[in-house]
């Protein structure tokens, strides 16, 4: 389908319509149903960090009657390390926030209503509250990733469903400590990424009591992602990834929360 090539860059693989996907580079669609989802029919719900919209989607899917999905509006208000902050090294971002979602929502025919705003700036004022606030891979790219549940709390009025990367050697090594492995300086804009436990003291940190959660999981890589190498480490790596997460791809821990009284 030729539209989908007016989108140079998609992060999410999309199916929008049936056989057709965009060329992202994460496919969530496999992996939907190992996160521990509340029953979303009829509710008020935002996707916070929505990319080009897969969760805010997904949301509609179930049967959501209204979704907002919040994103930032341009690359440079990401929570960049300081020493990738500036021009040069912006020019290398090349998906564009808010233009996959644009072309995404008119072939899906969508009414999910996508807003620019940073995490840390939601508040009930400016959007209201929400039955249902999702939030997918978010956390791992923020410098206050407590600030920005805070956040989230602010606006959550019924459940919160989080969905975060994890370290697996952290996850292995410390099952039961709340841990996170900080990164701070690479491209990939990552801050803290934690173990499973230390995603779900975030959460409960930030004022939420835990519901459900998900085992380990890993996001397929979609077919834009370039190829990892194929060095004996790398396949040993992803031979454990395939053993502890039943599949290939980044790993992933998922809950389902609501406010703490
Ligand atoms: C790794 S992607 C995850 C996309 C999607 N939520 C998912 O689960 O696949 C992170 C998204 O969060 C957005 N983002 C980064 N910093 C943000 C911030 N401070 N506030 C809101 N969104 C942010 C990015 O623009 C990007 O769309």
């Amino acid at each position: 389908m030729s539209a989908i090539a007016d989108n140079p860059v998609w992060y999410h693989t999309l199916e929008v319509e049936p056989g057709v996907k965009t060329p992202g580079w994460f496919e969530l669609a496999p992996v939907a149903n190992r996160m521990p989802w509340p029953d979303v029919r009829g509710k008020r719900c935002l996707d916070v960090g929505t990319a080009d919209g897969f969760l805010a989607f997904e949301l509609e899917r179930r049967g959501a009657a209204e979704v907002v999905a919040a994103d930032i509006a341009s690359a440079d208000q990401w929570d960049w390390p300081e020493r990738l902050r500036g021009p040069e090294h912006l020019e290398e971002v090349t998906w564009e926030p808010g233009r996959g979602f644009a072309l995404a929502k008119e072939l899906l025919g969508s009414s999910a209503e996508r807003v620019e705003l940073r995490v840390y700036d939601l508040t009930p004022e400016e959007l209201g509250t929400f039955d249902v606030v999702v939030c997918g891979s978010l956390l791992l790219h923020l410098r206050d990733p407590l600030a920005a549940l805070r956040a989230i709390r602010s606006v959550c009025a019924g459940r919160f469903l989080s969905a975060n990367q994890v370290d697996l050697r952290l996850a292995l090594l410390h099952r039961r400590v709340p841990a996170a492995r900080l990164d701070g300086l690479g491209n990939g804009c990552q801050w803290w990424i934690c173990n499973p436990a230390g995603h779900r003291r975030l959460v409960e940190a930030a004022g939420f009591d835990v519901e459900r959660e998900s085992r380990m999981y890993s996001i397929p890589y979609g077919e834009a992602h370039v190829p990892r190498g194929r060095s004996p480490r790398s396949i040993g790596r992803r031979a454990l990834r395939a053993v502890v997460t039943g599949g290939d791809g980044v790993p992933h821990h998922a809950l389902l929360a609501r406010p703490a009284v």
